[in-house]
């Protein structure tokens, strides 16, 4: 999908200098759900898998568990194919789908399906909920969705400001901004109840952080995402901005110096889980 950063275009080495394990930290969590907990004979849906983060969590904690990784991104599911055959993970599958349309699965198919940051895109309001019914299609009775979705991304405004300083007369690039709305807990608990799930379902928060070794591969690695949020910019104007950026990054609330030189920028995500128990259209009372 041409709208999201993460499309064809983005090469997965630069997916992982730009999420800083953000993602990798949220899909930890996700794995380590109780009821019902993934246990070796699963069924697991890494659904928009990227290079397969998700994918990766399931396998540490049960190598032998059955997953099927898709995403719609041709070069991610390579990456997760090469992933597979380096790492000798066993029983994974991969195929290319639309998180909207995975009509090529069965009903009632997955113990679990685990979306990890994958069910929102720009100029789409019904992106989500076309992804969470479908979710709750191919889930077993039984069986659980957990989804995850952005509460803040605070490096982004560090952006916004080198932007300002270098573009003082122009609003900085909003390619990135997703609407307030989207970003609270009652939008992700609304997609998960309306998409089939009802009444069984529940949200909460969950932080997370982009980290680095340095400061300086911090700078580095966002400025992965300078292309997009610095479109247009001259020569000059980019030479400008590490520097910048750099002071930026330092002062935001939740940017931390760590022992060693390490870095990190908190940021807080919201997980929320369906439930597939067969009573879902009961009206409640
Ligand atoms: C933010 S990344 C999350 C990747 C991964 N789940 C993780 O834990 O890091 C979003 C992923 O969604 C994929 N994607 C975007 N639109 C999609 C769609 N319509 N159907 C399936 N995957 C999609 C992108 O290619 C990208 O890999």
């Amino acid at each position: 999908m041409s709208t999201s950063i993460f499309s064809k275009t983005a090469s997965t080495s630069n997916y992982e200098r730009m999420t800083g394990n953000c993602t990798r930290i949220v899909a930890a969590e996700m794995v380590r759900i109780k009821s019902p907990s993934i246990t070796s004979s699963s069924y697991v849906l890494d659904n928009a898998c990227g290079p397969g983060i998700v994918t990766e969590q399931v396998k540490l904690l049960h190598p032998e568990t059955k997953i099927l990784a898709t995403d719609l991104s041709p070069s991610m599911i390579e990456e997760v194919q090469k992933r597979t055959e380096n790492d000798k993970w066993t029983n994974v599958k991969t195929d290319t789908l639309d998180v909207r349309d995975l009509s090529k699965l069965a009903d009632n198919t997955f113990t679990h399906v685990l979306t990890n940051m994958g069910i929102y895109v720009p100029n789409d309001p019904n992106f989500a909920l076309q992804a969470i019914k479908e979710m709750y299609r191919i889930l077993r009775i039984g069986g659980a969705a957990v989804t995850s979705m952005w509460a803040d991304r605070v490096w982004l405004s560090a952006f916004s400001k080198t932007a300002m300083m270098i573009r003082p007369h122009e609003e900085p690039s909003n390619m990135l901004r997703m609407d307030p709305e989207v970003l609270r807990g009652s939008w992700l608990l609304k997609q998960i109840e309306d998409g089939g799930f009802g009444n069984n379902a529940e949200v909460r928060p969950f932080a997370t952080s982009v980290s680095a070794t340095s400061l300086e591969e911090l700078v580095e690695n966002m400025m992965v995402a300078a292309p997009l949020l610095l479109k247009g910019y001259d020569e000059e104007e980019l030479s400008r901005v590490k520097p910048i950026l750099k002071e930026e990054l330092t002062k935001l609330r939740t940017y931390e110096a760590l022992e060693g030189g390490a870095v990190r920028i908190g940021m807080k995500s919201w997980i929320g889980v369906g439930w597939k128990k067969g009573d879902e259209k009961e009206v409640p009372l």
